[in-house]
């Protein structure tokens, strides 16, 4: 059996290469992480196997799971077997994505001081190259249509649009007592047989349809992850439409019943130096104030919202062929763009990017990010307030030990298609956890 290693013990307790007296705010290239103990997690594909199919009879584990017993405790080990086996499609992947890996090797590190949170991560990406492109779409015939998107979708795999979608690194957080069944069961107590891309998955316009989810409420159009407390009944079906009401929920986010969700991802959050900040309850929800970026289809219109500005790129409006997934070609920053011009005559070909950066505000801009790309192994450095007192944060502290997940999407995919930790554990300070975050002195 693997054990889920850790690399190397921590050589020295002075892990600042700060010279002089102890600054106020530590910024992450003054920490020195050579000195801070790797720990290295294998990331396994999942597949369909969702919260409803690990407490079925399909799953030999069930029963132990149904008391409480936690994966790694029959798994450890079994991730590189397990991972092959449902990424080729042999079990729980009825689309399996050709040539696709079964496992990615993560690195994590971590400190933490008064204040802050530091999260160094590492893994080689399928292609060598980083997955830093994003959606596109193309005018054709006459109508913008998907030209770019991930390799879950029909037209990708039939050929009539192209695969392009960013990389990504998650992390999934509990603070032990507020969501329980993360402890035991990580990732598995958010995913069901009714999110998008799963068997169940219902129409759209059931769920704008729904009073909670939907038009009147949350303005959804599908189903993302949630956790089963949210809901008064589930079965092997999921239970997304039966959700408690909109107090109870609101009661659970007061009460901290909710699991937080760093995302950065590499087109959407990196260039502006961060990373996402999610939360689960009910939905797979953003935090408050304004993301790294913004949607730049108009799905109601069938069109951009934004277009290059021509008066600083040379009189061009859209990209090209030859812009497509290029690191040269000209972003939609806002120095870039202006609102889309309907009137213009758009040529055959011409190309837009569907989303586009901009400065993140408020709690949603919680994870500050640096990451680099080298020799096809991306490195992220995540930095966010132990404390940040937002009311869709869970607040950490030194001292304490908590359950955590990971994961990687990675090679132009998104939802299932990506790669999970078992339930894992973090703690701040001490020694018995699979990612133990040093005190920085
Ligand atoms: C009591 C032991 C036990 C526990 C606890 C357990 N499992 Fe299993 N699981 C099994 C057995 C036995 C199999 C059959 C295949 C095998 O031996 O790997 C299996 C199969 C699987 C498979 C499919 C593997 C394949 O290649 O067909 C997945 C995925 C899986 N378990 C996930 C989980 C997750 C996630 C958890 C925790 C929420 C969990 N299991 C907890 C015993 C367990």
């Amino acid at each position: 059996m693997k054990k889920i290693r850790v690399l190397a013990a921590p050589t020295a307790f002075s892990v600042l290469m700060l010279s002089g007296g102890m600054a106020q705010a530590i910024e992450v290239d003054q920490i020195d992480w050579s000195a801070i103990p790797a720990t290295e997690i294998p990331l396994f594909f999942p597949g369909y196997s969702s919260y409803q199919w690990i407490h079925s009879e399909e799953h030999d584990g069930a029963r132990r799971v149904g008391e409480g017993r936690d994966c790694l405790s029959c798994h450890e080990g079994d991730e590189a077997e397990i991972g092959a086996r449902i990424a080729s499609g042999e079990v729980l992947e009825p689309h399996p994505i050709p040539g696709k890996r079964g496992l990615v090797n993560l690195t994590v590190q971590a400190a933490h001081d008064d204040d802050h949170l530091y999260i160094r991560t590492s893994w080689d990406t399928a292609t060598g190259e980083p997955g830093q492109f994003h959606e596109y779409v193309r005018f054709t015939d006459g109508k913008w249509v998907e030209y770019g998107t991930h390799r879950g979708k029909e037209v990708v795999a039939s050929g009539k649009a192209k695969a392009s979608y960013e990389d990504r690194f998650s992390m999934l957080v509990g603070d032990g007592t507020g969501v329980p069944e993360f402890n035991d069961m990580g990732c598995w107590a958010t995913c069901h047989n009714d999110m998008r891309f799963m068997a169940n998955a219902p129409k759209s316009a059931e769920v704008k349809a729904h009073p909670l989810l939907g038009d009147e409420g949350l303005k959804r159009s599908d189903i993302r992850k949630y956790l089963p407390a949210t809901r008064t009944a589930m079965d092997e079906t999921g239970g997304w439409a039966e959700t408690r009401t909109r107090a109870e929920i609101d009661q659970m986010k007061t009460d901290g019943a909710f699991l937080d969700l760093w995302q950065w991802r590499a087109n959407r959050s990196n260039p502006v130096d961060f990373g996402g900040d999610d939360y689960v309850l009910e939905y797979r929800l953003f935090d408050a104030g304004k993301n790294a970026w913004f949607g730049n289809w108009d799905g109601g219109k069938g069109q951009p919202r934004h277009m290059l500005d021509p008066a600083v790129n040379n009189g061009r409006m859209a990209l090209t062929e030859a812009d497509f997934r290029n690191p040269a070609a000209p972003t939609l920053n806002a120095d870039n763009r202006v609102p889309y011009d309907p009137e213009h005559a758009w040529q055959e070909g011409d190309l837009m990017y569907k989303y586009g950066n901009q400065q993140p505000e408020g709690s949603a801009a919680g994870n500050a990010a640096t990451a680099s790309f080298e020799g096809g192994r991306w490195t992220v450095v995540l930095k966010r307030k132990l404390n940040s007192g937002n009311p869709d944060d869970l607040p950490l502290a030194s001292g304490n030990t908590y359950p955590v997940g990971f994961a990687v999407h990675d090679d132009s995919t998104t939802a299932r298609w990506h790669y999970v930790s078992w339930p894992l554990t973090m703690s701040l300070g001490g020694t018995d956890a699979h990612v133990n975050a040093v005190s920085l002195k």
